[in-house]
């Protein structure tokens, strides 16, 4: 009989230890250490589950000779197209994708919609273990799906709920929560980092034998990362993450990894009474159209995995009384916006040191390229300025640290994207500025140093 030895894991990149430590050595998250109680497992149990990874019994074979036919391009589409295009063009069949987001947020109602929709092309399982299969009815007639041809599960062990899968041989399987998993195998409780750990290593190892594809909703911690090691992100094809304002109607699911699509593609929804409704031109959903101008707003054209969106970027400058003025980057990195202001003032000789700088992006949209540079800048001199930009205006581009205006991808899309929604004017980086035929109804200002763009606002 194996020794019962106790770890310690890393709840945030699932690396061991045999001691406990303040700070983990591999991503020096502090606290991050838990207790990895339960029995080990020996190494005949590992080879006999066929945990290894994905292999089983594996043989070495020619790449060329490989069959695609359990993950080739076979893709299943849910019929609901934001979900689609943030999976990259339909479910790949074999492929487990993560979905993470706050609670309430609507992981399981885009699910059970999703599912409905597969299940009239194939065999399908929603398993949960946080709703009775009375709970699921309700939300399932309340979505008006409760007629559709979905087989429900409510059992949280793991060694159950595959012996039902092996039994029912479902194309598409549901798993909600990961959190609710527990392994006979391991001695600690659900939603400790060890069961998630391996409750969803025997799901995907058994996905990537059978060919099945998997929904695993995932838990998200206080600071908006998924509950459980990080491990969980390296096991699957894809993760997707809703985000949005608690407030606000609309949801955004963000492709934050996809093995077989675009990262960063967006897909918007908006929750109504009859769950969640697809938005088919999300552009400009997310501006605000103020009905006479205001200091500190301007609208960049962002670009979110292939599709170019106008956000709104709002900033306040106030006067600090603080030694040490306040930076708060809402939808944007907060290191980004210091950065910014240094070039502010190094290359443009304007000093916010004894100033407040708040920037948020309106709608709870969260902007991960540095092609926003430009609007972060341009409004917080504008709020400085107590002056407003006008309303038809657009901007894109990133600042370097020499001052210099970058160029970002995709400009010529962004534009028109723009010119549809009725904007006339447009301060890009030179590089961008289309070289062949002209944006119709768009006049373009091609700026190449940030004094050039501050120049434009006067
Ligand atoms: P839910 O899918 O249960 O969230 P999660 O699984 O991410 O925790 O979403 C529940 C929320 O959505 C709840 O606040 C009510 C709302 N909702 C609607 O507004 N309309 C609907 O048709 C449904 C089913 C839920
Ligand atoms: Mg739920």
């Amino acid at each position: 009989m194996a020794k019962l030895k106790t770890k310690y894991c890393c709840s945030a990149c699932g690396s061991e230890s045999p001691k406990w430590a303040g700070q983990c050595t591999d991503c020096n998250a502090w606290n991050s250490f838990v207790e990895l109680v339960g029995a080990p497992l020996g190494a005949k149990n590992w080879r006999s589950e066929g945990f290894a990874g994905v292999a089983g019994n594996a043989v070495v074979q020619p790449l060329r000779e490989v069959s695609a036919s359990i993950m080739g391009e076979s893709r299943i589409s849910s019929s609901i197209e934001e979900l689609d295009r943030v999976l990259g063009g339909g479910l790949v069949a074999g492929s487990v994708v993560l979905i993470g987001g706050d609670p309430g947020i609507g992981k399981s109602t885009l699910l059970l919609q999703a599912l409905a929709s597969y299940s009239q092309q194939c065999n399908t399982l929603y398993v949960t273990g946080e709703e009775s299969a009375q709970q699921v009815s309700l939300r399932a007639k309340r979505l008006g799906v409760d007629q559709c041809n979905i087989n429900l599960l409510t059992e949280t062990s793991v060694e159950r709920v595959l012996d039902h899968v092996q039994k029912l041989n479902p194309d598409v399987v549901v798993i909600d929560s990961i959190q609710t998993l527990y392994t006979e195998m391991l001695e600690s409780a659900p939603g400790s980092v060890s069961q998630v750990r391996e409750s969803a290593s025997r799901l995907v190892s058994f996905s990537k034998r059978t060919g099945t594809s998997l929904f695993l909703v995932g838990h998200v911690t206080k600071d908006g990362s998924l509950a459980g090691p990080r491990v969980l992100e390296h096991m699957v094809d894809a993760v997707l993450y809703f985000e949005g304002e608690s407030g606000s109607r609309f949801r955004l699911v963000r492709a934050m990894k996809n093995r077989f699509g675009a990262v960063n593609e967006l897909g918007v929804f908006g929750m109504t009474e009859k769950g969640l409704q697809q938005v088919n031109n999300p552009s400009a959903i997310f501006l605000s159209r103020h009905e006479s101008q205001v200091a500190g707003s301007i609208i960049l054209v962002t670009r979110e995995g292939t599709r170019p969106f106008l956000v709104e970027v709002q900033a306040l400058v106030d006067e600090s009384h603080l030694s040490n003025p306040r930076r708060v980057a809402v939808g944007l990195e907060q290191n980004r916006l210091s950065m910014l202001l240094a070039v502010l003032h190094r290359h443009g000789g304007i000093s916010m040191t004894d100033q407040d700088v708040f920037v948020n992006v309106v709608g709870g949209v969260r902007v991960t390229e540095t092609g926003a540079d430009l609007a972060v800048v341009l409004s917080v001199l504008s709020s400085f300025q107590n002056r407003a930009i006008a309303s038809d205006l657009v901007v894109f581009g990133e600042i370097g640290l020499a001052g210099e205006i970058r160029p970002v991808h995709n400009g010529e899309d962004r534009l028109q994207t723009a010119a549809k929604q009725g904007f006339k004017r447009a301060i890009i980086p030179t590089a961008n500025a289309p070289r062949k035929k002209q944006i119709e109804g768009m006049e373009i200002v091609k700026v190449n140093r940030l004094g050039d763009a501050m120049e434009q606002l006067i």
